[in-house]
C-alpha cells in the first residue's frame, strides 16, 4: 500500500505521517517513509534524535534521468538508493529524505519531486509493505505528479475554512491525477462541533473522511522535549487516534478503496 499525506502548511501532515508510519510498522508491515518536504522534519516525528537532522543523507544529485520518451525516471534501483541514503528509525521504519537545501539561490527542486515519484513507483506494493510520503504544503506536487503512483492520498485538514478548502483542492487535483482513492483526515479536532463541521464539509464535496485526530497538547510538549509524539506520550488521545487510523488502513475498513467500517472516533 502506498499512501501520500498532503494538506495545508501546519495542518499536521508531518506529525501524523511520522506517528502513522510507526503505528503501521508495529502492525508488522515493512514501512518506507519518504520526506518530500524541502523543509524536512519527518525524522523528528519518527523519533530520530533531533541532533541528527542536519546531517541526514538526502538523494544524490544524479538521482533522476530522462528516458528516451522524455520521462524522468530513477537512475538507480530503489535498493541501491536505500543503501546509499535510507535511515533506520524506531520500530524499523526506513526513512528517505529527498532533499534538504543547504544553499540559497540554487534553483528549484523539481528533481526531488521526480525522484520521489520514481521511489513511490518502485516501492513494493504487496500487503506486507507500506510506503508513506509526507508531501509539502504547496499543491505543486499535484501539478508535477509526485504521488501519481500512490494508492491513496489523504489531505490533513484542520476544522476551519482555508484548511478545509485546501483539502478540497487537494482531493480534486488528486482525483484528476487519477489516484484510486482520496480522503480527508481531520486534525486538531477540539469538540463534536469541529468533527461535525469537517464531516459536513466532506459530505458536501463527496470526499471520504478517513479519520479524525483530536487537538492534543502532547504534540507541543513532544516538540519542546525534542521527542516523537509517540515516544513522549504513547497514551495521548491523538496518538491513540492515529493508531486507530493505522489499524483501519492496514487491517480494517478504511483501507484505500473500501468503505470504513465505522465513523472516525477522535473524541472518545
Ligand atoms: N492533533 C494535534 N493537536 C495539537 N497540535 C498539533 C496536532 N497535530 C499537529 N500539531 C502541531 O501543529 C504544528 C504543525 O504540525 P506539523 O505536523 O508540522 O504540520 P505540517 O507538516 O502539516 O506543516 C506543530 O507544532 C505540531 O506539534
Ligand atoms: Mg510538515
Amino acid at each position: 500500500m502506498k499512501l501520500a499525506i498532503a494538506g495545508k502548511g501546519g495542518a499536521g501532515k508531518t506529525s501524523i505521517t511520522g506517528t502513522l508510519a510507526r503505528m503501521i510498522a508495529r502492525r508488522g508491515r515493512r514501512v518506507l517513509a519518504i520526506d518530500n518536504d524541502l523543509n524536512p522534519n519527518l525524522s523528528l516525528t519518527l523519533g530520530i534524535p533531533a541532533a541528527r537532522i542536519s546531517s541526514l543523507p538526502t538523494f544524490p544529485a544524479e538521482i533522476v534521468r530522462r528516458n528516451e520518451d522524455g520521462v524522468y525516471e530513477l537512475a538507480m534501483s530503489l535498493a541501491e538508493l536505500c543503501d546509499i541514503c535510507s535511515v533506520s528509525s524506531p520500530d524499523g521504519v526506513s526513512l528517505l529524505v529527498a532533499a534538504q537545501p543547504r544553499e540559497a539561490a540554487t534553483g528549484c527542486m523539481g528533481s526531488a519531486h521526480m525522484a520521489v515519484r520514481g521511489v513511490i513507483g518502485a516501492a513494493p506494493s504487496g500487503d506486507e509493505d507500506v510506503c508513506i510520503v509526507d508531501l509539502e504544503a504547496s499543491t505543486e506536487h499535484l501539478l508535477v505528479s509526485t504521488a501519481e503512483h500512490a494508492d491513496a492520498m489523504y489531505a490533513v485538514v484542520e476544522p476551519y475554512g482555508t484548511s478545509l478548502e485546501t483539502g478540497r483542492r487537494v482531493a480534486f487535483l488528486a482525483r484528476d491525477l487519477g489516484l484510486p482513492h482520496v480522503g480527508l483526515i481531520a486534525n486538531k479536532v477540539r469538540d463534536e462541533r469541529d468533527l461535525a463541521a469537517v464531516g459536513a464539509y466532506a459530505e458536501r464535496h463527496g470526499i471520504e473522511l478517513a479519520g479524525a485526530v483530536p487537538y492534543d497538547e502532547c504534540f507541543h510538549q513532544a516538540e519542546r522535549a525534542a521527542r516523537a509524539p509517540l515516544d513522549h506520550d504513547p497514551d495521548a488521545p491523538a496518538v491513540r487516534a492515529i493508531d486507530e487510523l493505522a489499524g483501519q488502513l492496514v487491517d480494517g475498513g478504511a483501507r484505500p478503496g473500501r468503505e470504513r467500517s465505522s465513523p472516525p472516533t477522535a473524541l472518545r
